[in-house]
């Protein structure tokens, strides 16, 4: 069925350890009910010797497989036959050296770099796994696909359902999207699905109803999502001449990144394709804390794959006791029940990771930054900036040290807390808009 035999599933619970083919669609190990990962036979495919001959793909963009971002990477994702592959032209992302945010975050001039995902082609990151799930879809003849999401999934979605041919519904919680997102969802065609719940009751509820009407789950459980995730921290090496940045900041919701990112370097590593792993950072908002809490309060860690299941349960039954529901003006990321906490914490012992929160203000702040300094971006994505400084600042991160932040999802998603910041003067950073008379005198006096 066009499946590479160099490819399989695992679940990540070393008590389990069950393996599965490719050519099943699960997004939860049949056996033990934990993540499952995708993994590779290495000596079955010819995986370039550097990461260097990647590169030279960019001469062949012609090829539809070389021009996609994530595809020109395809022997470190070698899941499935050409045939199948799916690219609408993701991953043509833009890695900004910008020393004006630097200066932000109290960094040296030449250390920054801002990875800027919003140029995908549905707004962010998500199309490069949307692009290896929708390959894999293809791969077992999917027909109809499903997703719960905090809006970007769901346009992302939406838009590869669409040029795939698969019919297409997306769960999104009641007043808690961002209207770029969800105008998306409704025009690329999408049965758009508002249930009276947050994210979190969303993605709860997409599980049961894709395991009862059989629907392909393209939430970040889906293992073959993550492969295409992987990308991006290719892109990055990439854009710096194959060099190795010292830190990787993200910011964390449902914690697909930073796992996806754990697991590239871990492969990478373990292929002898790099000698060096960045470190990872982690950000929260305040309002949607979880992985910070129990990271860094209640000390839940890897340990080799036994994670202490019974901190999770108790913490999440406190959640549920005290009817909490997150919040912050970063919508996409107001989770509280990330499903990928384990991988997520995989990463951090692969990355020496460490996680932060930042608050609502300090991500409005940051994101007036990036938007004048840099390529703007959406409330999320400036947790990255809001954090660095909180980095700087504990003197985690040094003043010269390569960092590169991911900035994941487009100015353009959210208008309202854009407009709201600097039309409110909510902000030390906001730029109102000056109203005048229809009068040209008037009008003189006002320009600087
Ligand atoms: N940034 C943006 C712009 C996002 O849309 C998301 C997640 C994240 C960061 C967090 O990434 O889940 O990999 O930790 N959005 C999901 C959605 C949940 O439904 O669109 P993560």
């Amino acid at each position: 069925m066009g499946m590479t035999d160099a490819a399989y599933q695992k679940c990540i619970n070393p008590g389990c350890g069950a393996e599965f083919d490719c050519g099943q669609a699960m997004f939860k190990c049949p056996k033990c009910g934990e993540l499952l990962d995708a993994r590779y036979n290495w000596d079955k495919i010819e995986v370039p010797s550097q990461l260097s001959d990647f590169g030279k793909r960019w001469a062949t963009r012609n090829n539809r497989l070389d021009l996609s971002g994530v595809w020109r990477f395809r022997e470190l994702l070698n899941f499935c036959s050409d045939e199948h592959k799916v690219t609408i032209g993701e991953g043509q992302t833009i890695l900004q050296q910008n020393d004006a945010v630097a200066k932000y975050v109290d960094m040296k001039a030449g250390s920054l770099y801002l990875e800027y995902e919003g140029l995908n082609p549905s707004g962010s990151f998500k199309d490069n796994g949307m692009s290896a799930a929708f390959s894999h879809a293809m791969m077992v003849g999917a027909k109809s696909c499903a997703c719960a999401s905090t809006g970007n999934t769901s346009a992302s979605v939406a838009l590869y359902a669409h040029s795939c041919g698969l019919k297409c519904t997306v769960f999104i919680g009641s007043g808690r999207i961002a209207f770029g997102k969800l105008s998306q969802a409704m025009d690329y065609g999408a049965q758009t699905i508002q249930i009276q719940g947050d994210f979190d009751d969303c993605m709860r509820q997409v599980q049961d109803v894709c395991t009862k009407l059989g629907l392909y789950l393209l939430n970040s459980l889906n293992p073959f999502r993550l492969e295409g995730q992987k990308t991006i921290m290719y892109r990055i090496m990439e854009q710096l001449g194959w060099e190795i940045p010292d830190w990787i900041i993200v910011p964390g919701g449902n914690l697909g990144n930073s796992s996806a990112f754990g697991k590239a370097f871990l492969e990478l590593k373990e292929l002898g394709l790099i000698k060096k792993v960045p470190r990872l950072a982690i950000i929260n908002a305040t309002g949607a804390d979880t992985l910070t809490d129990l990271v860094n309060n209640k000390k839940l860690v890897w340990n080799d794959g036994n994670v202490d299941q019974k901190i999770i349960d108790e913490y999440y039954d406190d959640l549920t006791a005290k009817n909490f529901s997150p919040h912050t003006c970063a919508s996409a990321i107001e989770i509280s029940r990330p499903v990928n906490l384990k991988k997520c914490l995989r990463a951090i012992d692969v990355c020496d990771g460490i996680v932060r929160a930042v608050t609502d203000e300090e991500i409005c702040d940051a994101k007036a930054i990036i938007g004048k300094y840099g390529l703007g971006c959406e409330p999320a994505s400036a947790a990255t900036i809001a954090g660095l400084k909180h980095l700087r600042a504990e003197g985690v991160v040094g003043a010269d040290e390569r960092v590169a932040c991911v900035l994941t999802g487009h100015l353009l998603k959210d208008p309202n807390v854009t407009v709201d910041y600097h039309k409110e003067s909510q902000g030390p950073f906001s730029n109102p808009p000056i109203e005048v008379a229809n009068d040209l005198d008037e009008i003189i006096k006002l320009i600087k």
